[in-house]
């Protein structure tokens, strides 16, 4: 229960009632803020990385990233700095303050050498990211457990590609889960280590500027205790914390293409930053037509490699199909010559030329209707889900959410509309597509032309008071 510390005696109140209201009311005072200098230049860059790959970029208040309802259920930690003992902060990405770990010296040293374990990079500094399904599950139930692997996925993404631009810089998906957990629990509990990007470190002639970091006093114990715990025990165990072994980083697509050209088909590395300013979701799709190739165009980012511990899948079946589902006529043609192959399909029918079909594929979401593709993630559900192997569930997710995030830049360099979908009826999408019983569909976006009236509203519904 948070708070429940007022002092004041009850008076005459009947303590069952009186004291368990006054309990469920309560809140947390707000930490105490005071600007410090930071002058420790590796710490600066990343927390610039941090604020570049995950904040906010765009107009109104538009974040670089995004989320299923705006939720951003996940936090970050920074571990790193060029003294002995590793420095370990939490920026908090909605109120844009900061709060140092107060981990003890042999905690910290133990987070940076499990972080450190088959880093990489020598001597790098990291971004743990931590998924925080609680913000998510209690809009969106159990499915909020999906959409947060997403999200992150996308957040995992964007810090990878953002620090590409700066430098060397590696993404683990295998890492060891439980030690880390086990040094950040007592003051981010409810947390599943999602992934770690690891960043060459800055070197001391580098020209980074001393900063000033809005710093909280105390890391609050940032959780709704009871609720959020209940929430926490519906999720299988496994999921949380299991994982494969490590794996050597290898630089690849993260799914399979047939041919993998570079020139300016991927998303090249000092391109990422302006492209994520750009990024954004479309809000309503319109009814007029899509220059032709705008939407293969947008596709084709999916060639660009990724430096990730993800295993290799080539000429096998583990790794995520992608099916293009679009209408007969010129953007079909032009996907049927540019596409790239490998694990990425198209699948034409009249259906998605349909808006009321659209709709429904959308579980009557009807601001995709005219959207004129659907883009659907894919794989066998026996490759999904087998027993004793989490590590396929969450390779499978960062695998979709990667390459969607990947489309949403390349969206953004083509002047496509388009936006992430969460809700689809997986059934209807598998028969319109042609895709058997199966498959299991894990994600699905929509591309066409904005209707243009403006970003989406559930970002600007961000709740400061408590917290989140
Ligand atoms: C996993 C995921 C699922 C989403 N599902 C939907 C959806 O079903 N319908 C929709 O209109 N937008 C959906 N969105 C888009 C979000 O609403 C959008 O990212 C959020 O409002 C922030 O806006 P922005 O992307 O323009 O920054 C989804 C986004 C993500 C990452």
């Amino acid at each position: 229960m948070p708070g429940g510390t007022d002092p004041r005696p009850l008076g005459g109140l009947d303590d069952a009632f009186g004291a368990g209201w006054l309990r469920m009311i309560a809140l947390e005072p707000a930490p105490q803020e005071h600007m410090v200098p930071l002058r420790d230049a590796r710490l600066v860059r990343v927390l610039g990385l941090v604020e570049d790959a995950l904040r906010r970029t765009g107009d109104g208040s538009r974040r670089s990233v995004p989320s299923a309802g705006a939720l951003y259920p996940y936090d970050v930690v920074v571990v790193g700095g060029s003294g002995r003992r590793p420095q370990v902060l939490r920026p908090d990405l909605t109120r844009g303050i900061c709060a140092a770990l107060p981990l003890s010296g042999a905690a910290a040293a133990d987070l940076r050498a499990a972080l450190d374990e088959d880093g990489g990079i020598d001597g790098a500094d990291h971004v743990v990211l931590l998924a925080r399904p609680w913000l998510s599950m209690r809009k969106y139930g159990p499915r909020g457990h999906l959409y947060t692997q997403l999200d992150a996925g996308h957040a995992a993404t964007s810090l990878l590609g953002t620090a590409l631009g700066q430098g060397p810089a590696v993404l683990r998906l295998r890492v060891p889960r439980r030690r880390i957990s086990a040094c950040l629990d007592p003051f981010l509990p409810y947390r599943e280590v999602h992934s770690v990007v690891s960043v060459e470190a800055a070197r001391k002639d580098d020209q980074v500027r001393e900063t000033t970091v809005n710093l909280t006093s105390l890391p609050r114990r940032d959780v709704a205790e009871s609720m959020e715990r209940f929430c926490w025990s519906q999720i299988p165990e496994a999921l949380r914390d299991g994982g494969d072994r490590a794996l050597p980083v290898t630089s690849a697509p993260v799914v399979v293409v047939d041919d993998a050209p570079g020139g300016l088909r991927r998303i090249g590395r000092h391109e990422w930053r302006l492209l994520t300013r750009l990024r954004q979701s479309c809000k309503r799709f319109d009814q007029q037509e899509q220059p032709a190739d705008g939407v293969a165009a947008a596709l084709e980012v999916i060639t660009t490699a990724l430096p990730t511990d993800l295993p290799d899948v080539t000429g096998g079946d583990g790794g995520v199909r992608v099916s293009v589902l679009t209408g007969p006529g010129p953007i079909a043609d032009a996907c049927r010559r540019r596409l790239p192959g490998g694990d990425i399909r198209l699948a034409v029918s009249d259906a998605a030329n349909d808006p009321a079909v659209v709709t429904r594929l959308c579980l009557g979401q009807r601001h995709i209707g005219w959207a004129k593709a659907l883009v659907m993630f894919h794989l066998r559900t026996e490759r999904l889900l087998r027993a004793g192997r989490p590590q396929d569930v969450r390779d499978a997710l960062f695998r979709a959410s990667a390459a969607a995030h990947l489309i949403y830049l390349g969206a953004a360099r083509n002047g496509v509309a388009v936006t992430a979908v969460g809700g689809f009826d997986t059934r209807a999408l598998r028969s319109v597509a042609g895709i058997g019983d199966g498959e299991e569909a894990v994600y699905l976006m929509a591309l066409g032309v904005e209707a243009g009236t403006g970003g989406k509203l559930d970002r600007l519904a961000v709740a400061h008071a408590h917290g989140e």
